[in-house]
Order: C-alpha cells, then structure tokens, then sequence
C-alpha cells in the first residue's frame, strides 16, 4: 500500500548534495530546516557589477513569484522569503541564492536571471526536498475535501499538498492507493503499482491514474500530503494504562509536548525507520501505527504506518504519539 522504506533515504537524511543535469538546469537535494545554495553565476572573470540579479520561484500553476532582486547595493527580499534568503556573493561573478530555514513551501523550481545587457543569463534550480507523501482524508470520511480543504487538511497535519513529481517519486518505490486524491496543481490523481478491477482496470498499465484538473471549489476527493524531516521528537509515550484521546492529549502535554499529527508519523517512519506495534492517538482523532519491521501480528506483508480509524474519542482502547519541538 505505502512505499517500502528505504535505506537510502537514510543515507540522504543527513546530506546535502548537488547534482548537474545540463548546463542549465540543476537539482538540489535538501532537508527541512537546512541552509541551502541554489548555484548561479557567470563564467569566471566576469564582473557582476551593476547587473540586475533576479531571483524568481516558478509555481506549480506557472506563476511566478519574487524572491530577491540585487542591484549594485539595492536588494530585495520578498513575500514569505522576507529576511530567510540572501546572495552568497563568493567572487565578483557569484550570483549564488541562500536560503535558510528550508520550509515545506520552499519545495520547487527557482530561477535566477542575470541581466546586464550584454549576455543575459538564465539558470533553473530545482529544489527537491527528502520526504514522504501520504494519502488523507478526515474523520468525515472518503472524498470531503475541496481544494482549499485539502491545503488545510495538509497544513493541519504539518505537510502541504503534495506536487505531482512528488506523488510520481512515492508511486516508483511501491506507492499503491486506490482513493484519488487533490495534487497541489489543481489535479487528482491516484497511485497504482498492482492494477486489479477495482481501481482503473486489472488489464490497465500500472502508474499514476488522473482525473485531470478538477473544479477547486466543488469537487470533493481525499488529498496526497507531503511531509519532510522533522525538526523534533516523535515518540510513543509510555502509559500505564490505555487513554481516550482527552486522556491522551493531556498525556503529551504533562510530558512537555504535545500530541503527534499524522504528518509526524509518517515522517518518523519513513525517514527515520520508526517502528512501534502499538495502535495510539493522533491530534486528528485518528489511531495508528508505524511498521517498518513487517511481522506476525503488525503489519505482516509489507511496511506502512497502519490505519486503526477514527474511533469514537471515548473510548480508553489506545496508547498515545506525541511530538516535541526542537526548543
Ligand atoms: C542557517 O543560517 C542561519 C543564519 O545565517 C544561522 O543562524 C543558522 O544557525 C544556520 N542553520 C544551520 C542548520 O546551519
Ligand atoms: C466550479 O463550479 C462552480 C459552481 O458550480 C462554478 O460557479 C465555477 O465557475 C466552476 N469553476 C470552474 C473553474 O469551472
């Protein structure tokens, strides 16, 4: 159902590294939380005094919206970029972008334009962040969510809508999921790598099935979240006995955190191997657990943060996760 964790993605959890493409296109791989250079810059020897240096994120929709303007001492920071991203300035020819505190959000495409009249240049960045998608829908049940609840579902759960790129990575290591859910370009789409009757066809081709670009506002599906590293702890509290999830929320918080989003465990269990055969509390009424050791009893064919439900909040049956921020 969800993809099997890999070991790779350990080796990747605490690195950093650059990849060329071509000449004009790179990708930069990065973690929640890094500083990060985005490369730029003109051949050696030439000067970069008194070019207009642009740096623009390209949207999902082919928007595109401002991050940095340099010109000779005049720079510009914009938007949600405001004082989290400056130029490196290394040599007279770097235009070189850092950004700091890598976000969710910051998850994207960049361009960096130099103008100076003479030879412009233009160079792409991809910034790909370590992470994991996960499909969700709320306590309401299958296919609730508009577009605009589905950013809030995400948001709700310490992710963000998931790119199609990003469904499209998750779907090559094993992601199977048979509900379509909203991509963060407007579409719906779902994963599938065994295709059988009851999702597309059994005689269908395996791969990501589209319901292309859907009415934002009145189509309701499920939504593909994306999470990155996390910045804090994600444990299972020890309890003497079994909570309902009033209980378990206080729990978290005597214990100075607070209850665990499902963006967290998914996080815990893809990136950091987390593993735990005991059903607990989310903060969005749900319970699950985190298998990445598949065995007798949790979870024995494959590894996946198993879903119990969302039981009624009374019941005294689970245990509890809770998260806690870095301070
Ligand atoms: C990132 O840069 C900021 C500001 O330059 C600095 O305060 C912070 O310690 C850096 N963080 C990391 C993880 O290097
Ligand atoms: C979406 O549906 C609403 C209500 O039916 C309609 O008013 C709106 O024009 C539609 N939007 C698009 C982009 O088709």
């Amino acid at each position: 159902m969800i993809a099997l964790f890999s070991l790779a993605l350990v080796v990747f959890a605490s690195s950093l590294h650059v990849e060329a493409q071509d000449e004009s296109r790179i990708k930069v791989y990065a973690n929640r939380g890094d500083n990060i250079t985005l490369p730029c810059g003109l051949e050696r020897l030439s000067s970069m005094f008194g070019n207009r240096i642009k740096w623009t994120k390209i949207e999902d929709d082919s928007t595109e919206t401002d991050v940095l303007v340099s010109m000779g001492f005049y720079k510009k920071t914009y938007g949600n970029f405001q004082d989290r991203v400056y130029l490196l300035e290394a040599d007279d020819s770097d235009a070189t972008l850092v950004i700091t505190d890598l976000d969710l959000k910051d998850y994207g495409t960049y361009k960096c334009e130099i103008i100076n009249g003479m030879q412009d240049k233009v160079v792409e960045v991809d910034l790909e962040l370590q992470g994991v998608v996960f499909p969700y829908s709320p306590r309401l049940g299958r296919y609730n969510l508009n577009f605009q609840d589905a950013e809030a579902a995400c948001l709700e759960q310490d992710s963000v809508v998931a790119s199609f790129e990003q469904l499209y990575g998750e779907w090559k290591t094993g992601m199977d999921w048979c509900n379509a859910g909203w991509l963060n370009d407007g579409t719906v789409q779902y994963p599938i790598t065994k295709p059988r009757e009851p999702c597309g066809g059994a005689r269908t081709s395996a791969g990501l099935r589209t319901y292309g670009r859907q009415n934002k506002s009145n189509s309701r599906y499920d939504v593909f979240c994306f999470t990155a590293s996390l910045k804090g702890r994600f444990y299972y509290l020890i309890q003497p006995k079994k909570l309902n999830f009033d209980e378990a929320v206080d729990a978290c918080k005597r214990d100075g955190a607070e209850i665990a989003k499902v963006g967290h465990i998914y996080a815990a269990w893809k990136l950091l191997g987390y593993d735990r055969c005991d059903a607990g509390w989310l903060a969005d009424g749900s319970v699950r657990y985190p298998i990445s050791r598949p065995r007798k009893n949790c979870s024995p064919t494959e590894a996946a943060v198993r879903f119990v439900g969302f039981p009624d909040k009374k019941q005294k049956l689970y245990g509890v996760y809770c998260y806690k921020p870095q301070p």
